[in-house]
């Protein structure tokens, strides 16, 4: 089976894949991911390339948690998340709000929750309060795939690769590491287009203005190393005037934003692709 990504994120990339696909470099060496998020385009270019290099890594350090777990114990999650489905089951309002409220201790622990709220709570939304504590209300399911038991197995197996390094880590950090000829994948957090645009903080620290600034400074240091770049963003005139000269490509695509709260504004929009070659 082909794995793809265990948890749905704001901002996946899962319907943007055959785009992203048609503008990645033909060739590159070790493959890096510092906004993973649910790694749409990673277990589409793990699948498509046996064997790839890659260096993945996120803020989130659930999130980043639940990628090793899986990796290393995926028997004993999957039992854990067993348990969850048959009290779910029983009782799904006050089971998902008692699992809301808890803070295990346990890696096993830790990612069957956060895989557990993940299926169950408001549009599969991760988002967090300023002190880091998910806030999502219960999702209206009638009978969420709580233990997808199969594509969590491909996943295990997938990251088993040697080849593959799993990080908590801000993103500027792929800079010491990139060399001539990796390519960089890089999607952040959006810049909210307009005030009353859906905002989602999926860590307690906000991905700022600054960040964004920081990320553009980032985008030419690897360039100047000879690092292949492929940035997503939001089609934003900030965005563009960042990147209007050389040696950047702006490619405007067609995408789907499927989580908002409110349903009439998940309609089709405009993102931009931006490239170094
Ligand atoms: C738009 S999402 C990535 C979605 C991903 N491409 C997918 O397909 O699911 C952005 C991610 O950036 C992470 N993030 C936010 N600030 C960060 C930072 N300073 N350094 C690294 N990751 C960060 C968030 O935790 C989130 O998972």
């Amino acid at each position: 089976m082909i794995p793809k990504p265990f948890v749905k994120w704001a901002g996946g990339k899962r319907q943007l894949v055959p785009v992203l696909n048609e503008n990645l470099p033909k060739t590159f060496g070790t493959y890096y991911e510092p906004f993973l998020g649910g790694g749409a385009l990673l277990f589409h270019i793990l699948t498509e390339r046996n064997g790839q290099k890659c260096s993945i890594s996120d803020l989130n350090s659930d999130l980043v948690l639940s990628y090793t777990t899986i990796r290393d114990k995926v028997d004993d999650l999957i039992v854990s998340l067993r348990n969850h489905e048959k009290n779910y089951q029983k009782d799904s309002k006050s089971y998902y709000y008692y699992v809301r409220e808890s803070n295990p201790r346990s890696e096993i622990e830790k990612t069957s929750r956060l895989i557990f709220l993940n299926r169950t709570c408001f549009n599969g939304l991760y988002r967090v309060n300023s002190r880091g504590k998910f806030n999502v209300p219960l999702g209206k399911y009638s009978n969420p795939n709580i233990v997808n038991e199969n594509n969590l197995y491909s996943v295990s197996s997938i990251l088993q690769s040697s080849r593959i390094a799993i990080k908590c880590r801000d993103f500027e950090a792929v800079l010491r590491d990139a060399k001539k000829g990796d390519l960089v994948y890089l999607d952040p957090p959006y810049q909210p287009v307009s005030d009353t645009a859906n905002f989602t903080s999926y860590t307690n620290k906000d991905f700022t203005y600054s960040d964004l600034s920081r990320l553009a400074e980032l985008c030419i240091k690897l360039d100047s190393k000879g690092c292949k770049v492929l940035l997503s963003n939001s089609d934003s005139k900030e965005v563009a005037d960042m990147f209007s000269t050389k040696p950047w490509n702006i490619v405007k695509i067609k995408a789907n934003r499927s989580i908002n709260s409110n349903s009439k504004k998940r309609t089709g929009h405009f993102e931009l692709l931006i490239k170094n070659y």
